[in-house]
């Protein structure tokens, strides 16, 4: 059958961290060949829209080969899934997915990964929305250059987020004083945090990045606790020293019952900006050796880079302002890798979004 050989190169096409491939996965919706016309429509419940131009790229001509098609219409599509939430907490209206950016302590980077990876979710043809919630230190006005900006309200009940670099935004730094956040309790500090969560007027949003704040303590835990998160990353250098403290991370989430989806190393490797140079700096193999020992993945290595830093304090993240670079691919292979993790790593929500219907 001319379809069934559609069907076994299409299954070739398996990325990492993909539970199963392109077929098996019920991602090809239907493919047809009409005459010397072969339409393919594909749909992946994930932020991954550049996976389309590879799969183009991989099977455009071993298709036509195949099937004597002389072109290849092909249907791409994004429809994120919903996936279950955490301690079975009710959703927030209109949001799909939270996923939560926590660290075991401050300074590696966490807000920078939150802040990319949400540009990149969103490039990769998702709807996304970043919450920072980070009470000691929030910095996303800082990083999205929203410093100056209020959330509005246009009812008087609920807030509209601020749009930063095009992705909706609310920040803990919109509303208060940081001196003043700082001394919150955790009641005072979770109380904050499910304001800002259920009221503001999010809209559709695909996955909600919320960049919590640094730490394992009881403050993190009950945060942590009110957020109806679908999973959990946790970012990390790869220090022995920072190991350690996300170790702790994974041991919170575990407790409140938040599936931990993997780790990100920041800071991997120095990527000399003059002579492209990578340097492990900070050790090898940190992130890798922790993923085993606690059965999560590694999500990503991103480098030490000048650039990155610099953008962020111009308030113009990598993704947003140089998005052609090797370092802002960094992020989307990211993205498309804690996409397809957290699919294949829950039951959606609602029934199989999917099937597959392969038509002769
Ligand atoms: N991969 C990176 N390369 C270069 N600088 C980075 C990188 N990640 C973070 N930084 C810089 O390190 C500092 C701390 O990062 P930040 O995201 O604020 O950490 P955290 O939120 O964990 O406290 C910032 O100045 C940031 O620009
Ligand atoms: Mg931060």
């Amino acid at each position: 059958m001319v379809i069934d050989s559609v069907k076994q190169i299409l299954a070739e096409f398996k990325p990492t961290g993909w539970g199963k491939d392109l077929v098996a996965a019920g991602f090809v919706r239907s493919a047809a060949l009409q005459g010397k016309s072969l339409t393919i429509a594909l749909v992946l419940p994930f932020a991954g829209r550049s996976l389309f131009e590879q799969i183009k790229q991989d099977f455009d001509v071993r298709l036509r080969g195949a099937t004597g098609a002389t072109r290849i219409d092909w249907v791409c599509d994004i429809e994120v899934a919903s996936l279950p939430r955490a301690q079975g907490l009710a959703a927030v209206q209109g949001i799909r997915n939270i996923l939560v950016v926590a660290s075991g302590k401050g300074g590696v980077g966490k807000s920078t990964t939150a802040v990319n990876l949400a540009l990149a979710l969103q490039k990769e043809g998702a709807r996304v929305a970043i919450l920072d919630a980070d009470i000691y230190g929030p910095s996303i006005p800082t990083m999205m250059g929203t410093v100056k900006e209020r959330p509005s309200s246009r009812d008087g009940k609920l807030m509209e987020p601020v749009m930063a670099c095009g992705l909706k935004s609310n920040s803990i730094g919109y509303l208060v004083d940081e001196q003043d956040a700082t001394i919150w309790r955790g009641p005072m500090a979770s109380k904050a945090l499910a304001q800002i969560l259920h009221e503001t007027r999010w809209g559709e949003v695909d996955y909600l990045v919320v960049d919590m704040p640094p730490g394992t303590g009881d403050i993190q835990l009950t945060m942590a606790q009110q957020v109806p998160t679908s999973a959990a990353v946790i970012v990390t250098t790869p220090q022995d020293v920072a190991l350690a403290d996300a170790r702790k991370g994974v041991a919170m989430f575990n407790k409140v019952n938040v599936p931990v989806l993997g780790i990100i190393e920041n800071m991997s490797y120095h990527l000399c900006s003059a002579c492209g140079h990578h340097e492990p700096l900070f050790g090898t193999g940190g992130g890798q050796k922790m993923a085993e020992q606690y059965h999560v993945a590694l999500l990503g290595q991103l480098p030490l880079h000048i650039d990155i830093r610099q953008h962020m304090d111009d308030g113009r993240p990598t993704v947003f302002g140089a998005p052609e670079g090797s370092l802002a691919q960094a992020y989307m292979k990211l993205a498309r890798r804690v996409g397809a993790e957290l699919y294949f790593s829950g039951k959606p929500i609602a029934t199989p979004l999917y099937t597959v219907a392969l038509d002769e």
